[in-house]
């Protein structure tokens, strides 16, 4: 990432119009990944073209796949089969990508080859033994790894691969799919038995590219998966809905925003990614579904959002895995509203982008909120508005970038955030769109 781009966002007047945030980024990494892993020509519509997807098709063509854009979100892919990637001549490097960078790891771990994985600083902090753990009782062998189970890592694939039935230790969508990836190239079935559920893009993909999947209920909020191994990937057309994660943005600056009215079109509201959603309306949140429909294998609908008062709710720690990336403007919907908002069950928010617990806390602290944490929780007693005039430090991590600019909207001060260069990496043009909704960042 080059020099940081600081911003300063000011109270703005009501935020209107109709705006459609960029493609999901877990479905494009996924997309990307299994396109390079069927014979023949898979075609992307709607792909993130936000630099961590782009990280995750470098990767794919070090691998030994085709894979090419042919449009604005449109690409196309000619994949080299299940367990034929190459070994790549250089380290494949992942950015700011946790997700690239695991699933890539996953994919690796199934194939004959040795390959280097690498990242930005904030990538380079991340855990990666977890991922190791299952994938060496795989078969594959981590041949060299940074202290502490951390990037630069060199891995070596297993040239047979042995299938296990594996339980997370922690609720990881990454994790999950990693094994599932390397279970594609062993023999008879990969089992993941999910204490709790998380979000279910890989398993609908290798479904819509062919490979037998089954999902089953396990425990009060767990999932039982079964993928039947060595399927021959077959090409189908992926379009990649709007990502409701970014949606989250500008969603929680029409609720903060007072006059506002704004819809966003055509986005993904597969249950596994919208505990946001449903924790806001219990808040009190206005937000009507319009058009539900189906796209592209997945529920999407225009979402209609207006001003509206909030009020503090308590966020049960099973939800967790269904909003894990929107505790940090859910901390600021929080200090916007009436009343204190308990968000339990937050622990894997220390090792995202960056410590999300500790810089959620700090970026309302240091505006003025009063926050608090416990244990892993993140407490916010809301006051109904929020003093602004702090700096927001963002950590290499883009979703605190955002979320200070929609705090900012709405903040008596204005708000200054001291990089953005990140938001790039998930949601480009996301200072142009709020602009064009209204608000004043500049
Ligand atoms: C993702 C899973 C989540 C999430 C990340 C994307 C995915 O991580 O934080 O932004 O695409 O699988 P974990 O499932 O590891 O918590």
């Amino acid at each position: 990432m080059n020099q940081p781009v600081p911003l300063a966002v000011r109270r703005s007047g009501p935020l209107r119009g109709r705006a459609r945030v960029p493609g999901d980024k877990s479905i494009s990494h996924r997309a990307l990944i299994l396109g390079a892993l069927t014979v023949g020509e898979t075609r992307i519509s709607g792909l993130l073209e936000g630099e961590d997807v782009i990280n995750t098709s470098r990767a794919m063509r070090a691998l030994g796949a085709t894979v090419e854009r042919t449009g604005q979100g449109e690409w196309c892919i000619h994949g080299v089969g299940v367990s034929g990637f190459a070994g790549p001549a250089t380290p494949l490097d992942f950015g700011n990508s946790g997700t690239g960078c695991r699933l890539v790891i996953g994919a690796v771990a199934g194939c004959p080859i040795t390959a280097t994985f690498d990242g930005d600083a904030s990538l380079r902090m991340r855990p990666m033994q977890r991922f190791l753990d299952p994938l060496q009782r795989m078969g594959a062998r981590a041949v060299s790894v940074t202290e502490g189970g951390r990037l630069p890592l060199t891995l070596k694939g297993a040239r047979d691969p042995i299938p296990i039935a594996y339980r997370p230790p922690v609720a990881s969508a990454q994790l999950k799919s990693a094994v599932l990836l390397a279970g594609l190239s062993a023999p008879g079935e990969t089992i993941v038995e999910e204490a709790e559920a998380t979000r279910d893009h890989t398993e609908r993909l290798l479904r819509h590219f062919g490979a037998e999947v089954t999902a089953a209920p396990n425990g009060p909020h767990g999932r039982r998966i079964t993928l039947k191994g060595q399927p021959e990937l077959v090409p189908a057309p992926v379009v990649v809905p709007a990502d409701p994660s970014s949606a989250a943005f500008p969603m929680v600056a029409a609720l903060i925003v007072p006059g506002s009215e704004v819809i966003l079109d055509g986005v993904m509201t597969n249950v596994t990614r919208t505990g946001l959603y449903k924790t806001l309306r219990e808040m009190g949140a206005d937000i009507e579904e319009l058009d539900a429909r189906v796209e592209g294998g997945e529920d999407v609908a225009d979402l209609h959002v207006r001003h509206s008062a909030l009020r503090g709710v308590e966020v049960p720690p099973e939800r967790a895995p269904f909003m894990i990336d929107e505790y940090l403007v859910l901390g600021v919907a929080a200090s916007f509203a009436e009343g204190t908002t308990r968000m339990r069950g937050l622990k894997e928010l220390r090792v995202k982008e960056s410590d999300r617990l500790a810089a959620t806390a700090a970026m309302l602290r240091v505006n003025g909120a009063d926050v608090e944490i416990e244990g892993d929780d993140l407490i916010v007693h809301g006051k109904g508005h929020v003093a602004g005039g702090g700096t927001v430090a963002t950590h290499m991590d883009h979703r605190i970038a955002m979320s200070a600019l929609v705090m900012g909207l709405a903040s008596d001060k204005p708000v200054q955030v001291d990089d953005t260069a990140f938001i790039a990496t998930s949601f480009p043009g996301f200072v142009e769109m709020m602009r064009g909704l209204g608000g004043e960042l500049s």
